[in-house]
């Protein structure tokens, strides 16, 4: 940042200039206005927010009005909102609000944390538009914001990045001017460096953000790390006579359902369960294959039996082995079967 002008005081004349200055809830520095305002704009779009505000206000004009209403007609009045955890945060809090505090909301962003529903970022947020209280928001936005003009690697939701990015939204704070600065940073959230393509060349940060520079937009905040694939073995018993193989249909739900496999499980009980004695027994090469949501390790057992009676049961299939591969079985199976008919002994 050009040591010219800060963040704050570049971030304050933007928010002047080019912010948002008409939404219902600005220009009222009661605390129950801001706060009510603060928890419908947690998970929710302010255009969405507005007629719900209004009519909130009116039913529940003031915090002790809200603490005497019955939670039933509270709740009504958020439904379509979502997050129904707000509105029952909301409620409690007005109760304790009118019972601890006599109804009159604490004064500084660290009393307001205590309260239910109100998180650090919401705290602040109400203690500076509320009171003017030096305090550091961040949001998803802020932390969309932060990431980007600079440059801030690593996960946000990730407790070292977390960190990192509250001490710096505190050390950009402004000595005057609170409100406008809060305002604009959720402003430039909101508006210009949004989620999916921001508009760079109005930001007041233009020339400054490491993102743009880098051109790194798209990458800026980093994604949550992957979850490492699950990972699952079977073991399947190719059973052989020489010729032919037996293939089993699988229940129609689950894994492979429907589809002509080989016997899963261990392979003494796989062949005593169908009346079969191995005359010899080895172990093939384990074979990896991915699914969506995991990845199996097939772990085959090639067990030789005699000539088993020309009929099956229901459900089950002798094939030659040189048609198994081919008749509807899934990829990882047909390797398999590809493998023992090259080499069935
Ligand atoms: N999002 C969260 N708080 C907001 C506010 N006070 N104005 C606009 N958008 C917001």
């Amino acid at each position: 940042m050009p040591k010219e002008q800060s963040f704050a005081q570049r971030l304050i004349a933007w928010q002047q200039a080019a912010g948002r200055h008409d939404l219902p809830w600005q220009g009222s520095r009661d605390p129950y206005r801001v706060w009510l305002s603060e928890i419908m704009l947690q998970q929710t779009q302010v255009a969405t927010v507005i007629p719900y505000y209004q009519r909130f206000l009116s039913s529940f004009p003031d915090v002790v009005a809200l603490a005497a209403a019955p939670i039933e007609r509270v709740v009504e009045h958020w439904a379509g909102l979502g997050y129904y955890a707000r509105a029952r945060n909301l409620h409690r809090c007005a109760q304790q609000i009118v019972a601890q505090h006599g109804g009159a909301f604490p004064r500084t962003a660290a009393e307001l944390a205590e309260l239910p529903g109100i998180g650090r970022s919401t705290a602040a947020a109400i203690a500076a538009f509320s009171f003017g209280e030096r305090a550091a928001i961040l949001d998803g936005n802020v932390k969309r914001v932060l990431c980007r003009v600079f440059g801030i690697a690593g996960f946000p939701g990730s407790a070292p990045v977390e960190r990192k990015l509250w001490q710096l939204a505190e050390s950009l704070l402004p000595e005057t001017g609170i409100e406008a600065y809060t305002q604009g940073l959720m402003d430039l959230g909101a508006t210009l460096c949004t989620r999916g393509t921001p508009h760079c060349p109005a930001c007041p940060f233009a020339d400054a953000c490491v993102a743009r520079r880098e051109g790194r937009q798209k990458t800026l905040p980093e994604a949550r790390p992957r979850a490492p694939m699950p990972e699952r073995n079977a073991t399947f018993v190719l059973i052989t006579d020489g010729q032919r193989l037996l293939l089993e249909r699988r229940p129609p739900s689950g894994l492979w359902g429907g589809l002509l496999v080989p016997p899963e499980g261990e392979p003494e009980q796989v062949l005593a369960a169908r009346g079969l004695c191995a005359l010899a027994q080895r172990k093939l090469p384990d074979l990896k294959h991915a699914f969506t949501h995991f990845r199996l390790t097939l772990q085959p057992v090639l067990c030789r039996v005699q000539a088993p009676p020309a009929t099956g049961e229901t459900g089950s299939a002798w094939l030659p082995l040189s048609k198994a591969a081919a008749a509807g079985v899934p990829t990882p199976i047909a390797r398999l079967i590809r493998l023992v008919a090259s080499a069935p002994d």
